[in-house]
């Protein structure tokens, strides 16, 4: 695959944001949220993390906590009070997502700031017709439509999500990868890196979709997580039946022409395992 010249990360198109208020960050405690969290500190930015837990004992990182849940509704208004931007990074199972974003928007909506909200989402959501999908369309809409200033930005999967499928079969004599599908993972820290810079930048709508360095053959990604372990098992391709799985192997969650991520699954994986790639 012939690569694309790197976008910068930092050209978020119109320059201001809300300095004196702080951002929260939805699902600052997740893969890509927490380093959302950091790139955001390292700008010097206040942040305002929203778990649904209780901040955990001796967290002397410096940002606020909010404990609050979107799926009740509960502890939202205090977590987007006086914030000037909501980076939206919580996600539930299923269809979850639509009605708790709604809730986020509601609440901020209420809090009579006007704040920025910054979505990420996913590429070819609306090309496969898969139920979390549809909710991230639907959540899309949401924000679009909310009335307030709003980015979005759309990502392929993460590299963490590759090697999770992998890892959480660790207990199994084989390893099952989708046949005939393709993945173009890309690093959860760059695609933080483009949030942070949305949500310090200002509303920018719909920015272009953030496409991992290469796109590559589930079998052997599978196969290369697994020499990265140090495990030793057969990959064998599942072909599932259905819309879903024709549409991921026709490769509508793929963004060939977007691929300016940097980072390869190979350097993520390198990085994380002690023995090497
Ligand atoms: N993973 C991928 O490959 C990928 C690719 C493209 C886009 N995305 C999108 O990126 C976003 C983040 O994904 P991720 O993989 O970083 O997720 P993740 O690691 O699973 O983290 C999910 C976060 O959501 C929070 N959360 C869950 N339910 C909540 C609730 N009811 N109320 C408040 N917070 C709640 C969790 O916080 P607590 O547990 O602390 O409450 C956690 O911080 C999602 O919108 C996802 O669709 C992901």
């Amino acid at each position: 695959m012939e690569r694309m010249e790197p976008v910068e990360f930092g050209d978020a198109p119109t320059p201001g944001g809300d300095a004196d208020r702080p951002v929260l960050v939805t699902g600052g405690t997740g893969t890509l949220g927490r380093r959302v969290v950091r790139r955001l500190l390292e700008e010097e930015r206040a942040v305002r993390v929203l778990s649904r837990r209780p901040r955990p004992a001796g967290d002397r990182e410096p940002y606020d906590w909010a404990t609050g849940d979107l799926s009740t509704g509960e502890g939202i208004d205090a977590a987007v009070a006086g914030v000037g931007t909501i980076v939206h990074c919580a996600t539930t199972v299923g269809r979850g997502d639509v009605a708790a974003t709604r809730r986020l928007v509601d609440a901020a909506r209420r809090s009579g700031g006007e704040p920025h909200l910054v979505y990420i989402s996913i590429v070819g959501i609306d090309r496969v017709p898969f139920v979390y999908y549809r909710a991230k369309s639907a959540a899309e809409r949401i924000v679009e439509g909310a009335g307030l200033p709003w980015s979005v930005l759309r990502a392929t999967q993460f590299h963490d999500l590759i090697a999770g499928i992998v890892d959480a079969q660790r207990m199994l004599p084989v390893a099952l990868a989708f046949g005939g599908v393709c993945f173009q993972p890309v690093d959860a820290g760059e695609v933080a890196d483009r949030l942070a810079a949305l949500a310090v930048g200002g509303p920018a709508g719909r920015v272009p979709d953030m496409g991992g360095p290469q796109v590559r053959d589930h079998r052997e990604l599978t196969r290369t997580t697994l020499r990265a372990r140090g495990r030793r098992r057969p990959v064998l391709p599942l072909r599932l039946p259905g819309a879903v799985f024709r549409a991921f192997r026709e490769g509508g969650h793929l963004a060939p022409d977007r691929a300016v991520g940097r980072v390869t699954y190979d350097e993520y994986l390198a990085a994380r395992t002690p023995t090497g790639g």
